[in-house]
């Protein structure tokens, strides 16, 4: 039994300025608007300028979430920052958004595990509130995907976008019904599906393979999306399962916004209606670690989400890995 529970205090978010529509691409690729919508659902997405950091984008969203939730950073005792794109190997993104947030008593680390990033940071501070150990949590994802998609590579630079979102979660008061009632997750290791070949430990950069351009994400787009379908729509029946509820009782489902159609074929085995899936990818394509905060953002400031209705988050990427977090809000 936990000491105390969750509450989603606020939200925020942070988008670069530029964007970048389907038409623009077909000046460097072979490709086509029609092939993007129809295939993906995703029309335009927003891009950091070259040199753009990260950890600052993901700051701005935490200033947001924070405003929002009427809270200031003498509050905040946990930073959590999902990214698989960090401003540097060393030091973490979360250590940054402490000094440019200027952060006064403040603990924090990087959740690095992919699109399923976001909601492990979000079960990661849950714990942390629950076990008393942290009152206010600013659950940060953020990413610069074009600082890792080959520009050229006409499977993958059509998907991704550059993003920030911020979730704050503060330990909910006595009497209140937010809470957190169930999370699931799980892995299937592997390093082929979803994977950056070199830059690591175990092929370190090298001229060599920079100029093969090993450095870039390759993806096997068919296995992801099989992998996708089915993770999502399991998540939801073992999550509303462990919290007691129906999939018709959630108010709306916040999914990691991969494709228009993983979407909507997981949508189809759950009991749940597709208007209640919070979909922006048309907007913003895959941010991987931003795009669970920024949909649940969009979501309650289109007022989607009442205090004490159910609402999942759930995600799935590299790893490959998956994971929910089933609230009441
Ligand atoms: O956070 C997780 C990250 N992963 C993802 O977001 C990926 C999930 N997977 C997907 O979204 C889909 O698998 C894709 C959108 C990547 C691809 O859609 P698909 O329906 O699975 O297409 P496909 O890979 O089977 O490719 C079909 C055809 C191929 O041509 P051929 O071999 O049939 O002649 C591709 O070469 O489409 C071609 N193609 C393109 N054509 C125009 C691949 N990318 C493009 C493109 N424009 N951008």
């Amino acid at each position: 039994m936990s000491l105390y529970q969750v509450r989603v205090a606020g939200t925020g978010r942070f988008l670069p300025e530029r964007i970048v529509t389907n038409e623009d691409l077909t000046k460097t690729l072979d490709t086509s608007d029609e092939w993007i919508v129809k295939r993906t659902g995703i029309k335009t997405r927003h891009y950091a300028e070259p040199g753009a950091s990260n950890a600052k984008m993901g700051a701005e969203a935490a200033r947001a979430a924070l405003e929002d939730a009427k809270l200031t950073v003498d509050d905040v005792d946990l930073i959590l920052f999902a990214t698989v794109t960090p401003d540097y190997r060393l030091p973490f993104c979360a250590s940054l958004v402490q000094r440019e947030l200027n952060i006064p008593n403040a603990n924090g680390f990087d959740v690095f595990s992919g699109c399923a990033g976001y909601v492990q940071a979000t079960q990661t501070a849950s714990q942390f509130i629950r076990a008393g150990a942290a009152k206010t949590v600013l659950v940060i994802g953020s990413d610069i995907m074009t600082s890792i998609i080959d520009p050229k590579d006409r499977s993958t630079a059509v998907l991704f976008g550059d993003a920030a979102g911020c979730v704050v979660l503060t330990r909910a008061e006595e009497g209140s019904d937010s809470a957190l009632l169930a999370m699931t997750g799980g892995l299937k290791g592997d390093d082929e599906v979803l994977v950056i070949p070199t830059g690591g430990s175990k092929n370190p950069l090298t001229k060599e393979n920079y100029d093969e351009r090993g450095h870039y994400v390759v993806m096997k787009g068919r296995d992801v999306f099989r992998f996708a379908v089915d993770r999502f729509a399991t998540q939801i029946s073992e999550a509303c399962e462990q919290a007691g509820i129906k999939p018709s009782e959630l108010k709306i489902v916040v999914p990691h916004q991969v494709n228009r159609r993983i979407i909507e074929s997981a949508v189809r085995r759950c009991d749940i209606p597709l208007d209640r899936v919070i979909m922006n990818l048309d907007k913003f394509g895959n941010t991987s670690g931003a795009t669970v905060p920024m949909a649940l953002d969009e979501a309650i400031k289109n007022g989607r989400l009442d205090r004490g209705d159910y609402f999942i988050m759930v995600a799935f990427g590299s790893g490959l890995a998956w994971a929910s977090a089933l609230f009441r809000y």
